[in-house]
């Protein structure tokens, strides 16, 4: 073998013109595996060596070295450039990746449609803080001291003072605190209880409180807002049903059923509470109760999308598995 080392620039220039027509990343590939793979060209090359003078070695091991840099370095550039020379690297022609659609949550859709429902009787939206205050979850409230609502095991205190509200009933109390009467307002919600979490309870729910305030407002207003409400939420066969009950801001107080559709047959639901705004509240609020009078209500919104929806287990709502909540 020759060790002539004029005949190496010919070599070199062999393999950068065979770099130049590599025209894809495949023939790229190729050039590599015949120039600097291991059984490639410059191996090869290498092994001359072995045939040089002794005295003439050293130069050639120099220029075999640089021979070996300057392939690599092209062949880097080369590649950092994009292999093709012939044709578009891009197929601007091939179909694009479909795009997801994305959606609302199950539970924001169907806040929305009870926010629509009411908003169609006048009712406005008014939101509260999620971080509480003890006034407004349950002193306005007339819930006294020694409620068992109010036991630390009940409830998520904070270091510091304050907690996370239990009911969305404290944004009752917050608007008649801001607005003087007559007042219609729903407020939809998260609130949170220590629950341990199994199919029916979790730490996090929502709920939708309803207040209408005005003169001369009586258990009839409250019974025929309710039902409007199923009715136009449910359907025609819908219904509602109110079972006595005590809450401490409302007086008298019921239980609310609502008929509604569960997969396809009708069945009564419990879906909340309900009552006439206890004079107590008013007084807390600053509005006179010898003039106002009023109902409230709070429903459940897990309740009403379960049912309707036929999930059986509230944990599925908050896991965030989109192959389920792509379902509904
Ligand atoms: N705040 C009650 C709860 O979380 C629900 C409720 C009952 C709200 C009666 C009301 C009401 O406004 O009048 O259990």
């Amino acid at each position: 073998m020759s060790t002539d080392l004029h005949s190496i620039d010919g070599v070199e220039a062999e393999a950068l013109e065979g770099l130049q027509q590599a025209g894809d990343d495949a023939a790229l590939e190729q050039w590599r595996i015949g120039w600097l793979g291991s059984k490639g060209r410059l191996k090869e090359l290498m092994a001359g060596m072995k045939t040089c003078a002794p005295e003439e070695r050293p130069a050639f091991g120099q220029r075999m070295n640089a021979l070996k840099k300057s392939l690599e370095a092209a062949f880097k550039a080369r590649q950092e450039s994009g292999a093709a020379t012939t044709g578009p690297p891009l197929d601007v022609t091939e179909p694009g990746l479909p795009v997801g659609t994305g959606r609302r949550h199950i539970l924001a859709r169907t806040v929305d449609g009870v926010i629509d429902v009411f908003s169609r009787m006048g009712f406005t939206v008014a939101q509260g803080p999620e971080v509480e205050d003890e006034w407004h979850n349950f002193i306005a409230l007339n819930m006294p001291e020694a409620h068992p609502a109010r036991e630390p095991s009940d409830n998520f205190f904070l270091d510091g003072g304050g907690m996370l509200r239990t009911q969305t009933s404290t944004v009752q109390i917050r608007v008649m605190e801001t607005t003087p009467p007559p007042i219609r307002v729903i407020s939809p919600g998260r609130v949170y209880r220590p629950d341990t979490h199994d199919a029916t309870h979790y730490s996090m729910f929502h709920q939708v409180e309803g207040l209408w305030v005005d003169r001369g407002v009586t258990l009839v207003d409250l019974k025929a807002t309710l039902f409007h409400f199923a009715r136009t939420f449910f359907g025609p066969e819908a219904d509602i049903r109110m079972r006595p009950s005590f809450f401490p801001f409302t007086e008298p107080s019921a239980e609310v059923d609502m008929r509604m559709p569960v997969r396809g047959k009708w069945q009564w639901v419990e879906i909340g509470g309900c009552g006439m705004v206890d004079p107590n509240v008013f007084k807390a609020v600053g509005y006179d109760p010898e003039v106002w009078t009023g109902f409230a209500f709070g429903l459940g919104i897990e309740r009403i999308a379960m049912r309707k929806y036929g999930i059986p287990d509230i944990r599925w709502l908050f896991e965030n598995d989109a192959r389920f909540l792509r379902q509904f």
